[in-house]
């Protein structure tokens, strides 16, 4: 009696787990191939050439780009090499990327960037908020920029309980921020898992000294993140359920979802333009090439505007889309005045001027 249970157990599990991977393969589309949308005056940035997974711009155009993130199941083309932090002043006439360098009292050597965030306090001093994954932990790091000195000077490092597989994170003031876990398992088996059974047991929290809270969740994995220009609304992209959800802000920090805006594409990073408040999304638009990689059949990239956003009905176009020749696994998007840069997961970067 017992086997038959067992067995009928092990049968029903394993009919569950075929159903989940269909639609797995469903949602991670593999045959769906990109339409070139071209931009004319676009070039390769110098000197980044293993990832540029998130870009923040400042509103004096100084641009942050994090860079040489290892991130389980994705490809690096430097896994011994520390992370780096890149700086490109847009308003150069050809800008450079240069490596900040970064204040000794931090471990350099397991410096795994991911997602990144700045905030100018009242006295001007600028914080760049960095997502860590040193020895595929989570943590987040807090710096201070020295704009004459080209240099990072590290002050803190913020553990938390919940600040578990951390990908992204938005600072709204001091200590105080927004950061999504993309997966509620931290190992790569049960994350596999987690993903293939479609579990949604990832979520967004807030951070302050005071206070550690879960403030949405229910998300396939809560990747990017970001806040409208007025700050009243946040914006989250789940990942691999290829949506974007609308969120409002609470005075004591709590989100409600507003609404949930459904797309062909895996949503990686989002940023709104400062100039029109349209949300920029850098997309994949083949997983399936992300995850197995194949340097003679790369994973495209692809970034997304979308216009009016609270509106009824916003508008969706195609700012960039190329098929891997040029730029693969685009993950971000950032626009200052008329300069549209692309990041990427583990390849190159695009400076184009629109
Ligand atoms: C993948 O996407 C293409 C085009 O969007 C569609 O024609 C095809 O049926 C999709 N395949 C799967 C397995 O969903
Ligand atoms: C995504 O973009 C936002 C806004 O620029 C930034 O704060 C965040 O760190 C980025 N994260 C990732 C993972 O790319
Ligand atoms: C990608 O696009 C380029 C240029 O548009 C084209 O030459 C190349 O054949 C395409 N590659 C694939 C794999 O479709």
């Amino acid at each position: 009696m017992g086997k038959l249970v067992a067995l009928t157990l092990l049968g029903a599990g394993l009919a569950l787990v075929g159903e989940r991977l269909l639609a797995f393969r469903q949602r991670t589309n593999v045959s769906r191939e990109v339409e070139p949308v071209e931009l004319q005056k676009c070039h390769l940035i110098e000197g980044i050439e293993t990832g540029s997974e998130d870009i923040d711009i400042l509103p004096s155009g100084l641009a942050f780009i994090s860079s040489g993130l290892k991130y389980p199941g994705m490809p690096s083309f430097a896994p011994d090499e520390p992370g780096k932090i890149f700086l490109m002043d847009l308003n150069e006439q050809n800008p450079r990327a240069q490596a900040l360098k970064i204040s000794d009292g931090f471990d350099k050597t397991s410096f795994n960037p991911h997602g990144i965030s700045t905030f100018i306090d009242r006295d001007h001093t600028v914080y760049l908020y960095v997502v860590n994954h040193p020895h595929m932990k989570s943590t987040v790091e807090i710096f201070t920029f020295e704009e004459k000195q080209r240099s990072l000077i590290h002050l803190k490092t913020i553990k938390h309980e919940l600040l578990k597989s951390v990908n992204d994170i938005v600072v709204l003031g001091p200590e105080q921020f927004y950061a999504t876990r993309d997966h509620y398992f931290t190992s790569f088996f049960m994350a596999l898992l987690e993903m293939i059974l479609d579990l949604h047991w990832s979520y967004v929290l807030f951070y302050s000294p005071r206070e550690v809270k879960v403030v949405a969740e229910g998300f396939s994995s809560a990747n990017g993140i970001t806040v409208s220009l007025d700050k009243k609304y946040i914006y989250v992209a789940d990942v691999t359920a290829k949506n974007i959800h609308v969120m409002k802000k609470h005075d004591n920090w709590d989100l409600t979802q507003l609404k949930v805006i459904q797309l062909d594409t895996l949503v990686d990073n989002l940023t709104v333009d400062p100039a029109t408040g349209d949300v920029l999304a850098g997309c994949h638009p083949n997983a399936m090439k992300l995850l197995l990689y194949n340097p003679q059949d790369p994973p495209g990239s692809e970034v997304l505007r979308l216009q009016n956003i609270l509106s009824e009905k916003p508008q969706v176009s195609t700012v960039y889309a190329n098929n891997g020749s040029v730029l693969q696994g685009s993950s971000v998007a950032s626009m200052y005045h008329g300069k549209l840069l692309i990041g990427t997961v583990f390849h190159r970067a695009l400076y184009c001027e629109l």
